[in-house]
């Protein structure tokens, strides 16, 4: 039987993985202050005056970057409209700033500005049509614009010990991005993604951590932040059928041994990208 309207919509939308309940939405703004230190030394905003952020979420990025520059202006694009409103509350000490919301899906980007920078950071990620986001990003950026981007290298995790419940989620937490029309290693097409947007002055860099016993403290940090990440999806793939509930509790389990583990070991890395508009 041919499929009918709703089939063939659903098909070509990606659902996003985190999903938009308020825990999940505290998670994304702590989220982006713990990684702050990570993300941020490679990128240079110094020079700009107006930049164009996609896929803002709750604010946490718009906020470092408000710190950081305090000259630059921000204009904020979400597909969502409830993060858009938690990302105005997040943000409400800056009311002296320059910040516009724009309830926007940034694969059909259309803005009366032009921008002399851009920032995305796991977004793409969530898109079926990176592509699209990025010619978007390009038409809205004026001659010689910089955009910086993050995002996952998923297969690049690995830990030890070799603990089944973590690997068994961790495959199934891929598998479900996929299916949802995502990709979790959006970051190694990075460069191939801006070249064919007609970008130049490609770099592309990996970034991340590689934590063990050496550095208790903020091993185990990571690994309590890596089991909320873990967690941001659980209850959307048990109700999908894709795992059962046992495997929560044991990829819970694994990561609270990994972290007391004498000989165990943390690795990870995403992958950032900078290029100019011609
Ligand atoms: C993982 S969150 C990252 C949020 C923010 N960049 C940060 O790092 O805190 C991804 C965000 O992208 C948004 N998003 C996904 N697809 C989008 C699209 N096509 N257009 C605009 N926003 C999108 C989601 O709603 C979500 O808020």
């Amino acid at each position: 039987m041919a499929p009918n309207f709703w089939e063939i919509l659903s098909s070509t939308m990606t659902k996003y993985l985190h999903g938009y309940q308020e825990e999940e939405q505290r998670r994304l703004y702590e989220q982006a202050g713990f990684l702050e230190g990570l993300i941020y030394p490679w990128i240079d905003l110094n020079r700009n005056k107006n930049l164009l952020e996609l896929g803002s979420g709750v604010g946490g990025q718009t906020e470092i970057l408000l710190k950081l520059y305090p000259n630059l202006s921000i204009t904020c694009v979400e597909i969502e409209a409830s993060q858009l409103a938690q990302a105005k509350k997040n943000l409400q000490a800056f009311q002296n700033r320059n910040i516009e919301f724009i309830h926007q899906d940034a694969t059909k980007l259309q803005l009366e500005q032009k921008f002399d920078s851009a920032f995305i950071c796991w977004v793409l990620e969530h898109t079926s049509d990176p592509q699209k986001v990025l010619e978007g990003v390009s038409a809205h950026l004026e001659s010689n614009g910089i955009i910086y981007i993050t995002e996952v290298f998923n297969s690049s995790f690995h830990f030890f010990p070799k603990l089944p419940g973590l690997r068994d989620y961790y495959q199934a937490y891929n598998a479900y991005q996929v299916k949802n029309g995502g990709n979790p290693d959006i970051g190694l097409q990075l460069g191939n993604l801006l070249h064919q947007a007609g970008f130049e002055n490609i770099q592309v860099k990996p970034g991340g951590f590689l934590l063990d016993q050496s550095q208790p403290e903020r091993f185990k940090l990571m690994t309590e932040y890596w089991k909320k990440l873990m967690l941001s999806s659980a209850s959307e793939m048990v109700a999908s059928g894709l795992i059962e509930n046992h495997l929560v509790k044991e990829m819970e389990s694994d990561l609270d041994k990994i972290s007391n583990d004498p000989n165990g070991v943390f690795f990870y890395q995403f992958i950032q990208a900078k290029a100019i508009k011609p």
